[in-house]
């Protein structure tokens, strides 16, 4: 039978301290059936609930019922069973709490723990952060930029006059509605990291060394070797007397670091707006060691067959980029650079053996617990 409030008619203290008693104890009882959160809420409601809760009626029935005599000692109960009655439904939402961790109806405390698998880091991001500690050790520090950006700094600041050519070798990817605008103004996803140098250099006069992570996107259908959305580091030193010598060195040294100390680099000349003279930076095929052959005389892919592996384009800063920032002391007269800028999910792939892109952002764990 439930529980229900007995009117008092004897307010003796033996008489309340049973009623207390039967009280508390129906409250425990029933505190001990409770199995599931719609339990716990009739559970409470049916003891706590404000109209007609059973301390409501306790209240009602036993205090405002007690002759005047009796008044203080009935007070002094009828909160000693409030209080209990609080403490059981308090230990009982805890109990639920514990247990909707663990099983909704009953707690197997032979079962096995919950495993939480810890992530592993995503392989882009990781030959990301092991680029940039490359030339962190080398004194470099770490600049980032929006990746919405203006005609401005992706292409303009950096010497491709509008309507130049060289603004096609890059499909970028326009924000749509912005004709009535300047074409200076206008916003686009940024297609390379490069307008990162711009921006820092209008932030910090020289002497700078920086490096600049990542995301970019172009308009390339996905394929096995392009998607739409990657991953750059651009590099950009700066100071009095920069010369080709010092970026042949750096980046040797980078690529010595990163893939091994018996590489080999090698310069090819090249073309970029923001880079005169410009180069292409090869290094020996980490995968044959630069033979082009695999075991047992089978061709080497990565390299396709020439033992080298292009990674990346650099040059000396144009004097005409410096001029876009010459108030901020980039006086092509008084200051030389140097600019790099790598492709991070392509090295990415030739690192770890990886022959589709697509792998990289489908988000798939048989493929990410794989770098675990
Ligand atoms: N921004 C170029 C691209 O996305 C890469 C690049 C080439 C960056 C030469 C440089 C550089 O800083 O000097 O194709």
């Amino acid at each position: 039978m439930a529980y229900t409030v007995p009117k008092l008619t004897d307010y003796s203290t033996e008489a309340l301290e049973k009623a207390a008693d039967e009280c508390t104890a129906a409250c425990t009882a029933e505190a001990s059936e409770v199995r599931t959160e719609a339990d716990l809420k009739s559970f409470r409601d049916r003891w706590m609930a404000r109209k007609n809760g059973i301390l409501t009626q306790v209240n009602d029935l036993w205090l405002k019922g007690a002759p005047k005599e009796a008044k203080r000692e009935t007070g002094i109960r009828v909160n000693e069973a409030k209080a209990a009655v609080a403490d059981i439904i308090d230990k009982a939402e805890h109990l639920r709490l514990e247990l909707s961790t663990a099983a909704t109806d009953s707690l197997d405390i032979s079962l096995p723990g919950i495993r939480r698998p810890i992530g592993a880091e995503h392989p882009v991001a990781r030959t990301s952060r092991e680029i940039v500690a490359v030339f962190q050790k080398l004194g470099y520090s770490v600049a980032e930029g929006p990746v919405v950006e203006t005609d401005y700094y992706n292409f303009e600041a950096l010497n491709f006059p509008p309507n130049h050519p060289a603004r096609d070798t890059q499909d970028t990817l326009f924000i749509a509605g912005q004709e009535a605008k300047p074409q200076r103004e206008r916003l686009l996803l940024r297609t390379h990291t490069s307008p990162v140098q711009i921006r820092t250099m209008e932030k910090m006069r020289p002497p700078i060394r920086i490096v600049i992570p990542g995301t970019v996107h172009r308009n390339d259908p996905p394929d096995a070797s392009h998607s739409p959305m990657f991953h750059q580091i651009e590099g950009l030193a700066v100071d009095t007397n920069i010369t080709f010598g010092d970026l042949k060195g750096t980046l040797d040294h980078a690529m010595k670091a990163l893939f091994g100390s018996s590489v080999k680099t090698h310069f090819r000349p090249s073309f970029f707006p923001f880079t005169e003279p410009s180069a292409e930076l090869y290094v020996t095929c980490f995968i044959c060691g630069g033979s082009g052959k695999r075991e047992g005389d089978a061709p080497c892919r990565p390299c396709k067959q020439t033992g080298w592996i292009e990674v990346l384009g650099c040059g000396m800063v144009d004097p005409n980029v410096f001029e876009f920032v010459k108030d901020n002391g980039y006086d092509p007269k008084k200051v030389s650079g140097f600019a790099f800028g790598m492709g991070v999910d392509r090295l990415a792939l030739l690192k770890y053996g990886v022959d589709d892109i697509q792998l990289f952002f489908q988000g798939d764990v048989r493929f990410l617990e794989q770098f675990g």
